[in-house]
């Protein structure tokens, strides 16, 4: 398995490339099933995640096609990609391919809109928390699919299709809305979701929705609603930039100080970042086409944050938060309100010398002056990126190992750090 050397002490100077976010691009892909005509998307990430979807949807009978690189086009954009459901072949989504990633479950919603059947297998738990699905299920439920679970999986019927419903969610669910709001577009009738969630890329499937045809409005706000179509349409849609990428490099100048123009972001995807680091002390500004992260000379401050759904502090942020805070100059206070175990971290940066105690839903983050490198282990996505951060700036050689985590959702990562200057390469075992 490939691991990730990092030797800290270098500056970060440059430029970085955003890629087209992840946890866009996946539901985009789903919504390919919505239609028999093609989606096109462009500015897509060069993922493990990505890829493993392409499977799951060539397992349906979505049939693909990548578009070759053209003249003087660099490896740092993304990828265009069409995706053409004509017919669907199969509607289960297998255990074996969903349990390896959970997005993998929304295209329960879109199969049973278009098909009226489904078969997606649960997606179990993972390394950060339970992660139940029943708002999805209540949300499908309300739009009139019976619903059982028969051996792990999953059965949804329509047989006379979906329908318009008042679905009011109890809590704020990514996934849920996704699934619920895919499924919403070819129900007959209205359907208001309420308490859905604001995320941006929930926002941006909902405006590549409506370039397919369907009728979605309140996009961006916590109620959204739908009238139902009877069909969409192929369209052409663009990623929008990840702004976990965004916070994650932003992070990482912070970390080894320096000055990188992180290109491509987009600063109000990520305004709650900006007082947090302001208070650590880095600065950022927001400039055309991006923003300009720096960090020169005194210690980091400590912060005390607490993630919140967005527009709050991202729980996707937070691990690789509490990387650099193992270095500032007092106690930071980091507590995780969205998933109750994601704090797999904090033992691994324990191994370089980070003092960190847990409390219940909270850390304290006590900085250290100095980091030493050590073989550490990644234990999910966020958590290894954090690894990584806290590497920047730790003496001598920090090795990441499971890198596959990180290959999941961050594009050319060791590169990009690599070329403003750090010290990182890729050891392939
Ligand atoms: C998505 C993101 C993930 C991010 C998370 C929260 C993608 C591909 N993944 O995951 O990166 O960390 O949002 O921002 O976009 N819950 C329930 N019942 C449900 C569904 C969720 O109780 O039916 C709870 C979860 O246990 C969790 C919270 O709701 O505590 C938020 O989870 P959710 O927003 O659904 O996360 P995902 O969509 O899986």
């Amino acid at each position: 398995m490939d691991k990730i050397r990092i030797r800290g002490g270098n500056r970060l100077n440059g430029e970085i490339q955003i890629s087209g976010a992840k946890n866009a691009a996946l539901p985009l892909m789903i919504a390919s099933l919505l239609s028999d005509e093609t989606l096109t998307l462009r500015n897509m990430p060069r993922l493990a995640d990505v890829k493993l979807l392409q499977r799951i949807l060539g397992n349906h009978g979505v049939d693909m096609a990548v578009d070759g690189k053209r003249p003087g086009q660099s490896d740092v954009h993304g990828e265009t990609i069409h995706f053409s459901a004509r017919q669907i072949v199969d509607t289960t989504a297998p255990y074996d391919l969903v349990s390896k990633m959970r997005a993998s479950f929304w295209v329960l919603g879109p199969l049973l809109a278009r098909c009226r059947t489904a078969r997606v297998s649960l997606p179990g738990g993972c390394a950060i928390g339970t992660r139940p699905v029943d708002y999805h299920l209540m949300g499908l439920e309300a739009l009139g699919a019976k619903i059982e679970i028969e051996q792990g999986y999953v059965l949804a019927d329509a047989p006379d299709g979906l329908k318009g419903a008042h679905i009011v969610f109890p809590g704020v669910s990514v996934g849920a809305t996704h699934n619920v709001l895919m499924a919403a577009t070819l129900a007959k009738g209205e359907t208001i979701m309420e308490n859905a969630a604001r995320e941006p890329e929930v926002g941006d499937v909902a405006e590549c929705l409506n370039k397919m045809g369907a009728k979605i409005s309140g996009i961006g706000s916590s109620t959204l609603r739908i009238e139902g179509v009877e069909r969409l349409h192929g369209a052409t849609h663009m990623v929008l930039p990840d702004r976990i990428e965004t916070g994650t490099y932003a992070m990482a100048v912070a970390m080894a100080g320096g000055e990188v123009t992180l290109k491509g972001a987009r600063a109000d995807l990520v305004e709650a970042l900006f007082p947090v680091m302001e208070t650590a002390g880095v600065k950022m500004e927001r400039i055309n086409d991006g923003i300009k992260v720096s960090r020169n000379g005194a210690r980091l401050h400590p912060v005390d944050v607490e993630t919140q759904a967005y527009p709050g502090f991202p729980t996707d942020m937070q691990a690789q938060l509490m990387g650099l805070m193992t270095m500032a100059d007092g106690t930071s206070k980091i507590r995780e309100t969205i998933f109750e175990n994601r704090f797999m971290h904090v033992q691994e940066l324990a191994r370089l010398g980070a003092e960190i105690t847990l409390e219940g839903d909270t850390a304290q983050v006590h900085g250290a002056e100095t980091l030493t490198g050590a073989e550490v282990m990644a234990t999910d996505l966020r958590a290894s990126v954090s690894l990584v951060i806290a590497g920047l700036a730790a003496q001598g050689d920090t090795f990441v190992n499971r890198v596959y985590h990180l290959d999941r959702g961050f594009e050319q990562l060791e590169k990009k750090l690599a070329a403003c200057g750090a010290d990182i390469e890729r050891i392939s075992a």
